[in-house]
């Protein structure tokens, strides 16, 4: 079952949905777009398909899976209470690309989309396709990323096909996805203060704004501490490496123009050793590399595109059989936040700091 909504007449993909609608009643596994990344959906209640899940991600049983609605009315069903701190944020950023923690509710959910934690994370997709699907399953719909575990998260249908076809039931392809990196998910506290467990499509500026209270970061997600902190992230998935292309990848920081320099240098020095180089900048020095493949995360003044384009290129690399890979960085203000996890995930916490400001 493969339709893309790109090309597809309505009625089609009205009979895909309903189709994949129905795989999901009946215990399927089923990938569909969402506004972040493709997910892998099953029925939240179903321990069957929910262990379907984590079997073709290849994912390990202690890492929750967040559950995907399509209206208001359905979260009573499935947590026990909704602060006023947490309704404000819902009401802000849903449908959209934040994931609410919340006190899950007993016995209605399957225990392994929770991996016995007693939260549960929830969220509305802003996706016509994602939202019509929940709709007409008439199913709570748990959805990790639909990539193989540890691999970039799939922008494309055919990332999704690329990693899990054979051991899934069905995708709809509603093309490429917009934002290209994952939710935000929040905790929020009795006191009313918001706590990010993962950087994501609502930047902490966005949070802060419209929950009117200081929002933290995860102390183990901070970039100083990496992963020897000590902090144990309190997303569980937050610790596992991430992302990873199959070559060595490295991120450099410092003062530009001395990055650039070293950059250069570097993907010489690699090419000479007869390793195959790629690189991922920013428009703004993309020009001046020289790579046997060379991914551009558009300009630095807007780093939307840089979201947008991270997981396809890092899943470039692959294709081109890339074993040396260098990567600029980004601030980390705004969606950089939520870039630069990823690409450190991505590069097992390496960055190399150039010039004397090093951390
Ligand atoms: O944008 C997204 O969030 C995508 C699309 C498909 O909706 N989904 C996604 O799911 O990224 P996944 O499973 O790849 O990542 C879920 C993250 C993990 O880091 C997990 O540990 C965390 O959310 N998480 C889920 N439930 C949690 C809970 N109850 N408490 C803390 N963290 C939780
Ligand atoms: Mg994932």
């Amino acid at each position: 079952l493969i339709d893309s909504a790109t090309t597809a007449e309505p009625s089609e993909l009205q009979e895909s949905l309903k189709e994949a609608a129905e795989l999901l009643r009946g215990g399927g596994v089923v990938a569909f777009p969402t506004e972040t990344v493709y997910g892998l959906g099953a029925d939240a209640r179903l321990t069957s398909a929910v262990e379907a899940v984590f079997a073709a991600k290849g994912r390990p049983s202690d890492n929750p899976l967040i559950v995907h609605i399509s209206k208001n009315e359905q979260l009573e069903g499935l947590v026990k209470q909704v602060s006023p701190a947490a309704r404000k944020l819902m009401d802000a950023f849903w449908p959209g690309p934040l994931t609410v923690v919340l006190p899950v509710k007993p016995d209605v959910l399957s225990p392994r989309v929770t991996a016995g934690l007693d939260t549960v994370g929830i969220r509305m997709p802003d996706h016509p396709v994602a939202l019509a699907l929940i709709e007409e399953s008439g199913c709570p719909v748990a959805a990790p990323s639909a990539n193989r575990s540890g691999r970039p998260s799939p922008t494309l249908a055919s990332h999704v096909l690329e990693d899990l076809g054979g051991s899934i039931d069905g995708i709809v392809d509603g093309g490429a996805t917009g934002v290209g990196v994952e939710s935000t998910v929040v905790q929020v506290l009795e006191d009313g203060s918001v706590t990010v467990l993962r950087p994501g499509g609502v930047t902490l500026e966005q949070l802060a704004q419209a929950a009117g209270v200081p929002v933290h970061l995860d102390p183990a997600l901070l970039p100083e501490s990496g992963s020897m902190s000590g902090h144990a992230p309190r997303a569980p998935g937050m610790k596992y490496t991430h992302y990873a292309p199959k070559g060595t990848l490295r991120i450099v920081t410092g003062e530009p123009v001395e990055v650039s320099e070293w950059i250069r240098s570097s993907l010489q020095e690699a090419a000479e050793r007869g390793e195959r180089t790629g690189i991922l900048a920013f428009d703004e020095h993309i020009g001046s590399y020289r790579a046997d493949c060379t991914e551009s995360l558009g300009s630095l003044s807007d780093l939307g595109t840089a979201a947008h384009r991270l997981y396809a290129a890092l899943r470039r690399m692959d294709e081109e059989q890339i074993s040396f890979i260098l990567s600029e960085a980004c601030p980390e203000d705004g969606l950089g936040a939520a870039i630069m996890n990823r690409l450190r995930k991505a590069a097992g916490q390496t960055v190399i700091h150039l010039g004397g400001s090093a951390r």
